[in-house]
């Protein structure tokens, strides 16, 4: 993905100087040894509490962009912003196509948190309930608001304020009613959906607002502007709320938003029927339903365990509920800063790029792959226009546009035509993803209903692109990007042309999987053309230049090479991994993303040198986790770029997942290599991995590594290799790894197919085998 402010020196230097600003009027609150703030001299808010799941503070982020987040996969919004935003919900015509805004009318605040004095509220985002509270000790009262996007009546944002008189005030005062100044704050009309005014309407003895508009301009611009319905609701606001001298109320408010308006009313109306702890309750109940499915728990760690419960809640803050008052909506799939922003070019306009399938997609994966299927569905919606720009651009086949959001068409963004047209490597990616899918679910059904289609689509993609060059006797793919955006129009980018040539493979691979029911015509030939698809590497300096022609010692953007090893797991000796390491290394500009050290992290681990890989991965989060919310930014303080960077995020879950813990999929296996702590960890956690159907969790100590079976699925029999013995896996059993792996688990085959050859750069005029 490229970076706006890359792009856009003008706008990069009128927002160097909005950081300026920032600093100057931030509140200083010190943190103890955070080193790398202090030398920039920019500090910022405490996070004071303990608890790893929950983020607390006195002081707001003195930057609004560095606020959480709250959202359900259907509705999410930044807390105390005036904007709402719903999953699928655009406005503006291609590349301007970005999430429309819905004013804020939950955005509900109490007077003391308006301004400074007399009180001191804290604000607390609690990961583990999916809730912002904040709470005010008054005088004569505790006031507690809770903030949060329900996860059952998913249309719904809620807030609940409870006003609790204080039992010990003074007995002599005169009876006096508690009277607490609040503010509904919604910001000013959208730009983007004319809303008409709101009418109201008594339900239940409460007054509603309700209104339905439609958003004003289609991105796809081959047909008539098609507007999209938005109707919301939302319950009245008064000035105060009023409490007996010595009582308790808890008030609630809603808002609800849907495309359709008896379902965003009648929400509304049975939520305002629930009594309120119960509504509360439902909506704690289905968090906790979440990870109980799966968790990471860092232990000794305390700054590390809380970026990680960071990123889980702000992944399924953006991820659809799997169980809903009323049926959900399709799902538009993540983008770079989530469901809750996206409303500008600077945060990517709430678009899909690779981003999701190479970044995010695999640590989903793993611990959720029914979020993982939620994301490829995204894809199988979207590939009947995939298959149009394939034709446009003339080629067969699926060609995913590389940014995309409501209808599926190109919607990349107008200040750099050229990633659209040359970062094809998406549809590789999207493959790729696919085939971290098959290996750990072997998802039949998935495979009936599309997956067969869009495999063999993108390799019949590839295959059209892939030329052969009888100068070389290779397949060349001409006039590329890889990742590393700085160099544009390059010829067999060496990233490119193994994510195709994996493309083409996992195709032939498939067609084997699904011939009882799908006929491709010639898989062999698709494998063909990856055996020989150019591989650039040079002899000399045993390492992989990134495209033909590149010339050592130019710099790139961001890890591009690198991810042959890690993602790709692409083989290669030790020795050429190792050069591709440290020559890239040296060669990766200072404001590059922090993906490219969470990659870099790994491939050292992979290596063995875990000093090198603690240090680097320093390199992939310090800097760009803001307290005290742990929201992401881009690039490193004091920049920022989009903020809040779902993309680097999934970087560092990587780097935890099989960086650390030493997992990795393939098609035959799932392996975990060299276990390791983190940085200070004392002991290291991955609950609730699934494979195939399993639910197994990896426990890691400095004394020991085990891996405990919860459940296990019926249709397949699980064997763990721990290098010596094989053990077949039974519900409860746990098993202790001996030594540093590589420890399998494994099943039969997968029906009686034949794994991929996975290699690529062979000589089709010499084959090696004559
Ligand atoms: C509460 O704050 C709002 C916005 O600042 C203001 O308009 C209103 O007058 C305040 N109410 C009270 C009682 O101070
Ligand atoms: C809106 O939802 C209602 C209730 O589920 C349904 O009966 C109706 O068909 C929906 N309307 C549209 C336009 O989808
Ligand atoms: C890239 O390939 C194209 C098409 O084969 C060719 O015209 C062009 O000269 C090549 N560019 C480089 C830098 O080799
Ligand atoms: C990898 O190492 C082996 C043994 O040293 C060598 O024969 C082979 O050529 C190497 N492969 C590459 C791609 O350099
Ligand atoms: C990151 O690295 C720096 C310098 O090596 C070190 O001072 C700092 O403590 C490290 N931070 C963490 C969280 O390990």
């Amino acid at each position: 993905m490229w970076n706006f402010l890359a792009h856009n020196k003008q706008v990069a230097a009128m927002l160097g100087l909005m950081v300026v600003a920032a600093v100057v009027a931030i509140v200083l609150t010190t943190k103890g040894g955070s080193s790398a703030a202090e030398n920039i001299g920019l500090e910022e808010t405490e996070d004071i509490s303990p608890a790893s799941h929950v983020f607390s503070t006195h002081n707001l982020p003195s930057n609004d962009k560095f606020m959480p987040s709250i959202g359900n996969g259907h509705i999410a919004t930044n807390i105390f912003s005036d904007t709402v935003y719903m999953n699928g919900l655009y406005n503006g015509q291609a590349g301007y196509s970005h999430r429309a805004r819905i004013p804020a009318w939950a955005n509900i605040r109490l007077n003391s948190t308006l301004t400074h004095a007399p009180y001191s509220p804290i604000y607390s985002l609690d990961t583990k309930e999916g809730v912002f509270k904040v709470r005010v000790d008054r005088e004569r009262s505790v006031v507690t608001q809770r903030i949060y996007a329900h996860r059952f009546y998913t249309r719904a944002i809620v807030n609940q304020i409870q006003v609790e008189a204080k039992t010990h005030y003074d007995p002599n005062f005169v009876y006096q009613e508690i009277w607490i100044p609040i503010k509904l704050m919604p910001g000013e009309a959208s730009k983007d959906i004319t809303f008409p005014d709101p009418v109201p309407e008594i339900v239940d003895g409460r007054t509603i607002w309700g209104t339905c508009g439609q958003t004003k301009e289609s991105e796809d611009l081959e047909q008539q502007p098609l507007p999209v319905d938005v109707c919301a609701y939302w319950t009245s606001v008064p000035d105060y709320l009023v409490v007996p001298q010595h009582g308790s109320r808890v008030f609630t408010f809603v808002m609800t938003a849907d495309k359709n308006k008896t379902i965003a009313r009648q929400e509304l109306v049975k939520v305002l029927q629930e009594d309120g702890e119960n509504l509360y309750q439902k909506h704690v109940e289905e968090w906790q339903k979440l990870y109980h499915q799966g968790s990471i728990d860092i232990e000794g760690n305390l700054e590390l365990d809380k970026v990680v419960k960071g990123i889980w809640y702000y992944f399924l803050s953006s991820l659809p509920s799997e169980k809903s008052f009323h049926p959900l909506d399709r799902f538009y799939g993540l983008s770079p800063t989530g469901l809750a922003r996206g409303g500008t070019f600077e945060d990517y306009e709430g678009h899909n790029f690779w981003d999701t399938e190479t970044w995010m997609f695999p640590s989903i994966l793993l611990l959720y792959p029914k979020y993982a299927n939620k994301l490829l569905q995204y894809r199988l919606d979207t590939a009947h226009v995939a298959a149009k720009l394939a034709k446009y651009t003339g080629n067969k086949g699926y060609r995913f546009p590389w940014e995309s959001a409501y209808t599926g068409v190109e919607v990349t963004q107008p200040c750099c035509p050229d990633v659209a047209i040359f970062e094809q490597h998406i549809s590789g990616c999207i493959s790729f993803a696919i085939r971290q899918y098959l290996a750990t679910t072997r998802d039949e059904e998935w495979l009936k209903h599309g997956g067969c289609d869009i495999v063999t689509n993108i390799a019949d993609f590839w295959e059209s692109r892939a030329v052969i060059n009888y100068n070389t006797g290779y397949y060349d793919i001409s006039n590329v990007m890889g990742p590393d955006e700085d160099h544009r129009n390059v010829n067999n980018s060496v990233f490119t042309n193994v994510v195709a040539g994996f493309s083409l493979y996992l195709a032939q691979y498939v067609s084997c999987l699904c011939k009882a029911y799908y006929m491709p015509k010639d898989p062999d030939h698709w494998a063909d053309i990856a055996w020989s698809l150019a591989l650039p590497y040079s002899e000399e300096f045993d390492y992989h230049p990134q495209f033909s022609g590149y010339e050592r010692g130019d710099k790139i953007k961001q890890a591009d090479a690198v991810l042959l090893g890690f993602p790709l797991q692409y083989a290669m000796n030790v020795s050429t991994r190792l050069n591709d390491l440290t020559y890239y290394e040296s060669m990766t500009r200072e404001n590059g993303p922090a993906m490219t050290w969470s990659m870099h992290t790994i491939g050292h681990l992979q290596v063995d040198d875990a000093s090198k890989a603690d240090a680097i991965f320093n390199m992939s989060y310090e800097g760009f986790v803001r307290e005290p919310f742990k929201v992401w930014s881009e690039l490193r303080r004091p920049d920022s770029g989009a903020v809040n960077f779902f993309t680097g995020m999934g970087g560092f879950l990587q780097t935890i997942v099989f960086g650390y813990a030493g997992v990795s999929i393939h098609l035959d296996k799932l392996q975990i290599n060299k276990p390791r702590l983190p940085p200070h960890a004392t002991k290291f956690t991955i609950r609730g991995i699934k494979y195939l159907g399993a639910n197994l969790t990896l426990e890691i100590t400095a004394n020991y590594t085990k891996l405990s079976v919860t459940s296990l699925d019926d249709n397949w029999r699980l064997v763990l290799n721990d290098g010596k013995y094989n053990i077949t896996l039974a519900p409860g059993i746990t098993v202790l790894l001996p030594g540093s792996g590589p420890f399998t688990v494994y099943s039969e085959p997968w029906k009686d197919c034949k794994l991929p050859a996975d290699i690529i750069g062979q000589n089709y005029l010499r084959p090696i085998n004559t």
